[in-house]
């Protein structure tokens, strides 16, 4: 009999932000592939009785390619097993979830998916910084720094009066910076970096739009962040100091 596949979120790397769901099918499953940016996550790991595979990627070292992961999630599932695919943040934010799910359904392997709470939102949150205020933009915009960036429509977004949280954006920081002034959004908007959030390692670094590619490279700030470029980013002055996790 084919197992099921559970495409879970870990959230945002504190085992505490695990949510119910993901905790039970850690403890249920016969196998877990998971990502690298998990945290102590990995803690509850060794509370599960299934084989444990590691899976992760960190920009450009590769130990499984996605080819590989995808060929797994296929073999386990038909051997009858339960499979928890286990990835940080949300699984369908920016984390392959849906491609999975792509390749799965096309092999009629059951799967779910197990929503996780989000560094886009968690990470900025934990210093302070709500991704949307009433008093500020009135809408939100993931974007991503990678290669799939270039799809997009900087003019609209420019212009678009949304707080713009970017993920994978280390290593693109000049890029955006330029794309969003040169379309019209004020060199002056307040942006916020947070590398290794929720971690005792974490950074916040609050600079400009403008300033925000020397910054960058002068603090040596380094993947993983999350970049916020919004009013939004005002708050950390009121409730960065207050904020305790
Ligand atoms: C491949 S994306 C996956 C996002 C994930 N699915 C989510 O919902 O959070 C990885 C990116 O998420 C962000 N990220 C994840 N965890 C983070 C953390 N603890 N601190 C800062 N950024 C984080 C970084 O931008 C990182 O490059």
């Amino acid at each position: 009999m084919t197992g099921k596949v559970y495409i879970v979120g870990a959230g945002p790397g504190r085992k505490d932000l695990l949510t119910l769901r993901a905790y039970e099918l850690i403890k249920k499953a016969d196998v877990i592939l998971h990502d690298a940016l998990i945290g102590d996550v990995a803690d509850i790991l060794r509370e599960s009785r299934a084989e444990i595979i590691n899976v992760g990627k960190r920009s450009g070292k590769h130990r499984k390619t996605q080819e590989e992961i995808n060929q797994m999630l296929v073999e386990y599932a038909k051997q009858g097993k339960i499979v928890v695919r286990l990835k940080g943040g949300d699984p369908c934010v920016f984390g392959r979830g849906g491609e999975e799910a792509e390749v799965l359904a096309i092999n009629g392997i059951p799967f779910e998916f197990v929503p996780g709470i989000t560094s886009a939102v968690a990470v900025p949150e934990s210093v302070g910084i709500p991704v949307t205020h009433r008093r500020y933009d009135p809408a939100v915009v993931f974007i991503t720094g990678r290669e799939s960036r270039e799809r997009l429509n900087w003019e609209a977004l420019a212009r678009l009066n949304a707080t713009i949280v970017v993920l994978m954006g280390v290593g693109r920081v000049g890029e955006i910076s330029r794309l969003l002034i040169k379309h019209g959004k004020d060199p002056n908007t307040p942006v916020a970096v947070i590398e290794r959030g929720l971690s005792d390692k974490q950074r916040v670094l609050i600079v400009t739009l403008e300033k925000l590619p020397n910054k960058v490279k002068e603090e040596k700030i380094k993947a993983p962040a999350v970049i916020v470029i919004g009013g939004v980013v005002e708050l950390f002055g009121v409730l960065g100091g207050a904020v305790k996790i």
